[in-house]
């Protein structure tokens, strides 16, 4: 099927410049919440935190634009002067997650409707249907007042459409939705005919006879048709796309400055198609916060970086636009972060490639929704742990500020994600519904980060030259094309490892007969005639010691070796993990769902037999990732173990004067940065 992000042309424009000179550091500003003496103490304050960009003017619509077409721009002129005046660069949000009390009140049918019909209520976030024409139309007015005000304010470094798209209106299923989505299929399919054979619908007598009586997948969303279904996910994600570009037009028809907004890459769950959008994006920017249930938090973050590099043109440098200070309030629990948390978090991020660390948000609030989120100036003021931190990390980033615009070193490692198949998987009448996408890219993830091999996380279609390995953790819909792109990377030399539940459904969600897993059969010379799910509590031995829970499969070779096989159970025997030489390469199969020693096994042999660099060799504690500026590399070393780690590497430290001949010692929770060649 033709996939409709392929057809819609890239907007994305090089940016003239980075909005900030070397590496930007600060956070969202909201100063409506203060009187202007509190302004010229936050200015102060960034100056003393070496703070040299704010993102300004999310929440700011209700106070700009008090009545329809009546604005009230003092304030902001103020706000935007005083940041100028302090050499403070701005990126300014178009305020539109925060439609104002009298759009809402004067327009309800903006609100989203939920998948029981349910409209939603006034005082959330992101309070309007993507598909609605009077939204659009408020939306694209202040968009616009605020570019002819402010696009060519010097100060103005960098648009920020919205916020976090889709949190909050990820799918609506109101009728003006449904008429987009009829809207949308028609264009897609062009007949009803066409959509029926997509779908499969003749089961269970869901034939349509005309396009107009398609509905949105509402309620009892496991029972939908898993064609319909996928369909409805990218229609929607393509929606809200269409409403970032509809602002992005507008601020690029008043502005040079690059435009981005602010995506949410990290454990959660797969909003929109970022795949697709990130061709859009002038700089690509993130929103990361760690989860407290999170065993293994600060990989979350890595993976998230290390997706975020993969979402760039090149692997150039992205933003992280918002991540914690400490606890944030939206979980059970909330989570202070250890001393020097802070700066090993920026930090990560920046080794990854981010030229940048930014938070949410510069100052806590008092009142409203988040008053007790933290913030770079907590409520304690600066005579806290918190702020001596932001300082310390203000300094650490203005004395990194050379790897700015570098490149980080390029992988060998590709680990391919996707969302329509996290979709596909978590809907739907399923083998096993309590199977999470995440488990298994996060999986596959950890086990090289844990090696320091890095890795780039990328979008399917994207690019497979110069890796040597690519990683395809439960790839569920897979098209041909895609298929054969894999098949041609393993024959020129490549490595593929393919796990359990890929390629088994087409890009309409019809499942490939003739054995799973359907699009890479030959390539993995292997079939799976059988799924065994495992029910909860049991497990099944292996014949490398491992015992896998949840998933397992009745397979059978055609052409590849088992590696690992089945010790126990009703697949005794049969292989769990298979090789196969293809051409120059091999294709491995991971048909279990494999406990992480197991996965650790298959990394090491991997690496052993690739040669996948390691950037240095040290214990799973450390975390390790080199920048490459024309100066030279500059590695950085994180420790996330409770113990001192030497490691052997000689050069000088670039967070203070010291340097290192032959060996440096990153203490427990800390951050080494240096410029590798001789001490000196
Ligand atoms: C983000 C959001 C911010 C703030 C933050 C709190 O998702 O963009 O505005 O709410 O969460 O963690
Ligand atoms: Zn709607």
């Amino acid at each position: 099927m033709a996939r409709r992000s392929s057809e819609r042309p890239t907007t994305r424009r090089a940016p003239s410049a980075w909005p900030t000179t070397g590496l930007s550091y600060g956070g969202d500003y909201n100063p409506e919440q203060w009187a202007p003496e509190v302004w010229r103490e936050d200015v102060r304050l960034m100056r003393e935190a070496g703070v040299n960009i704010v993102t300004l003017g999310v929440f700011s619509w209700g106070l700009l634009e008090p009545r329809q077409g009546e604005y009230d721009w003092g304030w902001f002129d103020e706000v935007i002067g005083l940041l100028h005046d302090s050499g403070i660069a701005i990126d300014l949000a178009t305020p539109t997650a925060a439609p104002p009390s009298w759009l809402l009140h004067e327009h309800p049918e903006i609100l989203p409707v939920d998948a029981d019909g349910v409209r939603e209520q006034p005082g959330g976030r992101l309070g309007w249907c993507a598909s609605s024409p009077v939204f659009r139309e408020h939306a694209l007015r202040i968009t616009t007042a605020l570019a002819e005000r402010y696009g060519d304010h010097p100060a103005v470094r960098l648009w920020h459409v919205s916020n976090e798209l889709g949190g909050g209106n990820a799918r609506c299923y109101c009728e003006v939705t449904a008429a987009r989505f009829r809207e949308w299929l028609r264009a897609e399919y062009g007949t009803v005919e066409a959509v029926n054979a997509a779908w499969g619908t003749a089961f269970w007598g869901h034939t349509f006879t005309d396009l107009d009586h398609i509905e949105p997948p509402r309620r009892e969303q496991h029972k939908v048709n898993p064609g319909l279904f996928l369909d409805f996910e990218r229609f929607s994600s393509d929606e809200l796309l269409g409403h970032y570009l509809a602002e992005a037009a507008v601020l690029r028809a008043h502005s040079e400055a690059p435009v981005t907004t602010n995506f949410m890459v990290g454990s959660g769950r797969h909003v929109v198609d970022y795949s697709d959008w990130a061709r859009h994006v002038d700089v690509v920017a993130n929103d990361h916060y760690t989860i407290v249930n999170d065993p293994v938090r600060e990989q979350d973050l890595a993976f998230a970086a290390d997706r975020m590099r993969g979402l760039t043109a090149d692997r150039t440098p992205w933003l992280l636009m918002e991540h914690s200070t400490g606890a944030p309030s939206w979980q059970q629990r909330n989570r202070a972060k250890a001393p020097g948390e802070i700066l090993r978090n920026a930090l990560a991020h920046v080794a990854r490639g981010s030229d940048g660390a930014m938070f949410f948000q510069w100052r806590a609030s008092t009142a409203g929704a988040e008053q007790f989120h933290s913030a770079m100036l907590p409520h304690a003021g600066t005579e806290s742990r918190v702020w001596r931190e932001i300082v310390q990390l203000g300094d650490a980033l203005r004395r990194l500020r050379g790897v700015a615009g570098s490149p980080v070193e390029p992988a060998k490692v590709a680990l391919l994600v996707d969302e329509e198949s996290a979709w596909a998987l978590q809907q739907g009448l399923k083998p096993h519904r309590a199977l999470r996408y995440t488990r298994e890219t996060r999986l596959w993830h950890r086990v090289f980060w844990q090696r320091q091999v890095l890795v780039d996380v990328l979008p399917v279609d994207a690019d497979l030259d110069g890796y040597d390995l690519v990683v395809l953790p439960t790839l569920f819909v897979v098209s041909d094309a895609q298929a054969a792109r894999i098949e041609a990377f393993v024959r020129d030399g490549g490595t593929a490892l393919v796990t359990y539940l890929s390629g088994v459904v087409d890009g309409t969600g019809r499942v490939r007969g003739g054995g799973y897993p359907g699009a890479f059969r030959d390539l993995l010379g292997i079939t799976t005639e059988e799924f065994r799910p495992l029910q909860e509590g049991e497990t099944v031995r292996l014949s490398d010691g491992g015992e896998v829970t949840d998933w397992t499969e009745d397979t059978n070779l055609h052409g590849a070796e088992a590696v690992v096989a089945y010790a126990d159970g009703n697949s005794a025997g049969r292989a769990a993990v298979a090789r196969h030489a293809v051409g120059e390469g091999a294709a491995w199969y991971v048909a279990a769902q494999l406990p992480l020693g197991s996965a650790e096994r298959i990394a090491d042999r991997l690496i052993d037999e690739l040669g996948l660099p390691r950037a240095v060799e040290a214990s799973s504690g450390i975390e390790a990732v080199r920048r490459r500026t024309p100066d030279g590399d500059v590695l950085f070393l994180v420790n996330h173990s409770d113990a001192d780690e030497t490691v052997a590497v000689s050069g000088q430290s670039l967070l203070d004067d010291a340097s290192f001949d032959g060996k440096a010692v990153v203490p427990a929770g800390g951050v080494v940065v240096l410029r590798e060649g001789a001490a000196e």
